[in-house]
């Protein structure tokens, strides 16, 4: 019998650096133990888990601890380099469906997981007496034997925020406002642009591991309009320039009623920035969201 492979995740946050998979980032259990030693003596705790085989998509939402309101489903894609290759990042990029629908998902499967943060906000105050407020990003697989969850952070997911918030139609600080005095059924759901969206993150040349930093980048002066935005990030302002800080620097999101053209939306937006700048062009393809697609079919065929 051939058993699970294997994955090692530290048990604190690691910038998107902080999980290691047998057979992707290691081989046999030298290296392992290895990552697991580093992550004892840093966080205390390492976490030891299955390999789960299937798709992943990102699912957050916002309670007041009694309300729950979901956002859209959100793919991210870690790695630094076309084609899922290269070393684990924050996230390179993300896509959102049109009607807030990923194509290798079902309105069952997002269900599935919507109900699934709505039982550990309910679970969460049962337990503890202490309401949940905010916002709580749960990381799924969709697999073989239906939806797994592989873990929760109880924050935004970067760059997943770009694309819901630039959805987000109904007013975020009138959302904050609600959540934090516990008046979120006041809203009754949240309402989102029905685009599809694509966010390519720029990043400085060597990211993650051996970034370029302090040195300057051009942006164009309109950095939003009714067909994307760039939001900036690891950048600082020098004199009049604009300075690379070794992050992620400046997220464009596209917006189109289809995945192909929120993504030509978001190259064109990003090729406005110049500078010791890279980014992933795959993100958002056809060819990459069908290939997701025909896996899943594919796993799902058995
Ligand atoms: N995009 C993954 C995260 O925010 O952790």
């Amino acid at each position: 019998m051939t058993r699970s492979k294997r994955v090692v995740k530290a048990d604190g946050l690691r910038g998107g650096k902080g999980v290691i998979v047998e057979g992707d980032h290691f081989v046999g259990s030298k290296q392992a133990k290895a990552f697991a030693a580093e992550a004892i003596e840093k966080f205390g705790r390492a976490v030891l888990e299955e390999k789960l085989v299937g798709v992943e998509f990102s699912l957050m939402s916002i309670s007041d601890g009694k309300t729950v309101l979901h956002t859209v489903p959100v793919q991210d894609h870690k790695r630094a380099y076309n084609g899922d290759e290269g070393p684990n990042t924050g996230g390179m990029g993300t896509i959102s469906g049109a009607e807030g629908m990923l194509p290798f998902l079902t309105p069952e499967i997002v269900a599935e997981a919507e109900q699934l943060n709505t039982n550990v906000i309910s679970v969460i105050k049962e337990t503890t007496g202490q309401p949940y407020i905010g916002v709580l990003f749960g990381g799924f697989m969709r697999t073989a034997s239906g939806l797994k969850l592989i873990e929760y952070n109880c924050r935004f997911g970067d760059p997943e925020s770009l694309n819901v918030l630039t959805l987000l139609q109904t007013d975020f600080s009138t959302v904050v406002e609600k959540a934090v005095t516990e008046r979120l059924h006041e809203l009754g759901k949240l309402d989102f642009d029905p685009r599809a969206s694509v966010c390519h993150y720029l990043c400085p040349e060597g990211y993650p591991t051996n970034s370029v930093k302090n040195v300057p980048i051009t942006a164009p002066t309109e950095t939003e309009s009714e067909s994307g935005v760039a939001y900036f990030a690891s950048v600082a302002k020098m004199g009049s320039e604009l300075h690379l800080k070794g992050s992620r620097a400046v997220g464009c999101v596209g917006l189109g009623d289809t995945m192909t053209v929120a993504y030509a939306e978001a190259v064109q937006l990003k090729n406005q920035f110049g500078g010791q700048l890279f980014s992933r062009s795959d993100i958002g393809t056809k060819a990459l969201t069908d290939s997701r697609t025909e896996y899943m079919n594919h796993l799902l065929d058995g």
